[in-house]
C-alpha cells in the first residue's frame, strides 16, 4: 500500500498547482492525476451534477488502487466532500484530503485586519463552503466574488493579456474597493493567474492559495497513517490522464506542472 500512488484530481489543469506542491513536499511519492476536462468547467454547473462527476473520477482513481484521494478542486471539495468521506474513507479506509480548509486556515493566520476576500467559482461561492470553514473564527468580515471566466481562460492557456485583464478588473476592482487585506484564491486554477491578480490587488493584499497547506495535510495524513512511500533509488513515475483532448492537456500540464509530465493518457 505504501508504494501505491496518491490520486489527485480536478476539472482540468488547476489541480496541478496542488500536485506541484505535493511533489515538492513529498518527492518519493507517485502521483496519479486526472483532469476531468470533458466536463470542465465545474464552476457553472448545478451542485448535484458536479458531485456526480467528482464521485465518478474518484471511483476511477480508487479502482486504479490509489492509497489516498486529494480533491484538488474547490468546487468539488465544496459539494462532494461528505459523500467522498463516506464512500472512500469510512467504507474503504482511503483518506480523502480537500482544499478549502487549508486555505481558510492560512487566511486566518495571514490576515491582520480580519477582512478577507474569497474569489472562487460560482458553485463554490453559492455553496458557502468558505463561510462554513471560517465559522470557527469569530469576528471575521468576509467578502466573496465569483469569477466565472477565470478557470475557462486558464484551460485555454490564457494567463495574461488584455482579455484576462478586462475580466480581472471586472471581478477584482470591487473586492479591492472593500479594503480586504487578504485574498483567498478559492479555485485551484487561480494561482496560475497570480500575476494579474496581484497587479490589481496590490502588494499590501496577501494572496492565499490552498496548494502548500493541502500538501502539508497530505504529508501529515500519510505519516500519521504510516502510508508514506519508502525512499527509492529511482524517482517515481507519475501518471496523468484526462477525459478530454490529451494533446492540449499535455502541453498545459507540462507548462504548469513541469518536466514530471512525460505524457497524458486518455481516460
Ligand atoms: N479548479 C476548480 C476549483 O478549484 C474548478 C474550476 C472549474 O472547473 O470551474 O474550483
Amino acid at each position: 500500500m505504501n508504494d501505491a500512488p496518491i490520486g489527485i484530481f480536478d476539472s482540468g489543469v488547476g489541480g496541478l498547482t496542488v500536485a506541484r506542491a505535493v511533489l515538492d513536499q513529498l518527492p518519493h511519492e507517485q502521483v496519479f492525476y486526472i483532469g476531468d476536462t470533458a466536463n470542465a468547467p465545474y464552476g457553472p454547473k448545478p451542485l448535484g451534477a458536479v458531485r456526480a462527476m467528482a464521485m465518478s473520477v474518484m471511483d476511477e482513481l480508487v479502482d486504479e488502487g490509489v492509497k489516498m484521494l486529494v480533491i484538488a478542486c474547490n468546487t468539488a471539495s465544496a459539494v462532494a466532500l461528505p459523500d467522498a468521506r463516506e464512500r472512500y474513507e469510512v467504507k474503504h479506509g482511503i483518506p480523502v484530503i480537500e482544499v478549502i480548509r487549508p486555505a481558510a486556515r492560512r487566511a486566518v493566520l495571514q490576515s491582520r485586519t480580519g477582512k478577507i476576500g474569497i474569489i472562487a467559482t460560482k458553485a463554490t461561492i453559492e455553496s458557502r463552503a468558505y463561510e462554513d470553514a471560517f465559522h470557527v473564527t469569530p469576528g471575521l468580515e468576509i467578502v466573496t466574488k465569483a469569477c466565472p471566466m477565470f478557470a475557462p481562460l486558464v484551460e485555454k492557456g490564457v494567463t495574461s493579456g488584455p482579455e484576462l485583464m478586462a475580466y480581472a478588473h471586472e471581478y477584482l476592482d470591487p473586492v479591492k474597493a472593500e479594503g480586504v487585506d487578504t485574498l483567498v484564491l478559492g479555485c485551484t486554477h487561480y494561482p496560475l493567474l497570480t500575476g494579474a491578480i496581484s497587479y490589481i490587488m496590490g502588494d499590501d493584499v496577501s494572496l492565499v492559495s490552498s496548494a502548500e497547506g493541502t500538501a502539508r495535510d497530505v504529508y501529515k495524513t500519510l505519516v500519521n497513517l504510516g502510508l508514506d512511500a519508502p525512499q527509492a533509488a529511482r524517482p517515481p513515475r507519475h501518471k496523468f490522464q484526462c477525459t478530454g483532448d490529451t494533446r492540449s492537456f499535455r502541453d498545459l500540464a507540462q507548462r504548469f506542472l513541469g518536466p514530471e509530465v512525460k505524457g497524458v493518457e486518455a481516460l
